[in-house]
């Protein structure tokens, strides 16, 4: 381009560069339009936030390919997933589903998942594919906190399901009510109250005793007599002395067990058992016969009966004592047949 052909107002004509290359000392495009009156606008610094120290690094699956790092030569079988903080804890803490089926009670919200809680302890124990091996619930919480509420919700909606529910126990008539909904009578038993429940009932074991062979008539002895011992060492062993409680020690097991024996016809090897009662027990005690006495390795029968004191007087708290009218007869409660309820 020729300087006379330059149009001085035609800023594209000015080739700047070769000014420039013959020593500098031209005018740059801005230059060159602010001697002619004009402002070039000017572009905003472009902004460079500092970089903040990356908190999350990617790791490719093996890890890092250097010494000490931990890099693995095989490929783990994960899926690596790369998101903001933001997106995060939509996964965390990457539990997909809950971990129990959703059978039983629906009871409320799994917290965790979100999805709702079923709970079905004994449907867990039955299925195979979930590790759970035992149906026990504890309920811990504050005072206050719904435990008693959440049980029986549980109970009632377990009864959808087929479940029957025995309430052991109602100290605070809390499941009165729950028993009154569902037109059940609970059974009451107490001081002066008519109920009564023997521990020593042979309950469902005893049916078709007189059928069994005498093998067969052992194993079963074995399990009730097992039973007896546990509940009498129980009602023997609330009982207190000072501080202390009854003892009820291996001596006292074999005389109730072999008194027990006696009663029943077991020790006579009868084939249709009698049910006994705590009573029948303690007035045996009381007055043992000379085989008793024999069996149960007592020189004679006052040194039986100084021996057995203690638990002889345990006995008769729970017959004419404290504990009266609770387990000293037959069991007048039927509580193996339906629930007398009209729903
Ligand atoms: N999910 C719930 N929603 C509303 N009230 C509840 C809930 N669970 C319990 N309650 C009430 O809270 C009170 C205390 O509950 P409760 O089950 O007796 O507690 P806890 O047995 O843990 O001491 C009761 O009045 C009960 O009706
Ligand atoms: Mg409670």
């Amino acid at each position: 381009m020729k300087p006379r052909d330059m149009n001085p107002f035609d800023v594209r004509s000015i080739d700047v560069s070769k000014r420039r290359g013959r020593g500098g000392e031209g005018r740059d495009m801005s230059r060159l339009l602010s001697d002619f009156g004009h402002e070039l606008p000017s572009a905003a610094p472009a902004l460079h936030p500092p970089k903040d120290a990356r908190l999350f690094r990617h790791v490719p699956p093996r890890g890092a390919r250097r010494p000490g790092r931990g890099w693995a030569s095989g490929a783990a079988p994960v899926s690596t997933w790369r998101m903001t903080s933001e997106q995060a804890p939509v996964l965390w803490p990457f539990i997909s589903t809950p971990g129990l089926p959703p059978t039983g009670a629906q009871m409320g919200i799994d917290l965790l998942s979100g999805g709702s809680f079923y709970a079905d302890p004994l449907g867990w124990v039955l299925d195979d594919t979930v590790p759970v091996t035992n149906p026990n619930i504890f309920s811990l919480g504050k005072p206050g906190r719904g435990k008693s509420a959440t049980t029986k919700a549980f109970c009632l909606r377990m009864m959808d399901f087929g479940y029957r529910v025995l309430v052991l126990g109602d100290p605070k008539d809390e499941y009165e009510p729950l028993c009154r909904f569902l037109d059940v009578e609970p059974f009451a038993i107490g001081h002066g109250l008519p109920a009564r429940i023997n521990p020593l009932a042979f309950g469902p074991l005893i049916t078709g005793w007189d059928q069994l062979s005498a093998e067969a008539a052992q194993g079963r002895a074995a399990i009730v007599f097992a039973r007896w011992l546990t509940l009498v060492r129980g009602l023997v062993g609330s009982q207190r002395i000072g501080e202390h409680r009854v003892p009820f020690g291996p001596t006292d097991e074999v005389v109730v067990k072999a008194a027990l024996a006696h009663l029943t016809g077991y020790a006579h090897g009868n084939t249709r058992m009698r049910e006994t009662t705590i009573p029948h027990l303690w007035r045996l005690l009381d007055a043992p016969t000379s085989e008793l006495v024999a069996q149960c390795r007592y020189a004679d029968e006052r040194h039986f009966l100084d021996d057995t004191r203690m638990l002889r007087d345990a006995l008769g708290q729970l017959v004419s004592g404290a504990l009266a009218g609770l387990f000293d007869d037959h069991t007048s409660i039927d509580w193996t047949g339906p629930p007398r309820s009209s729903r």
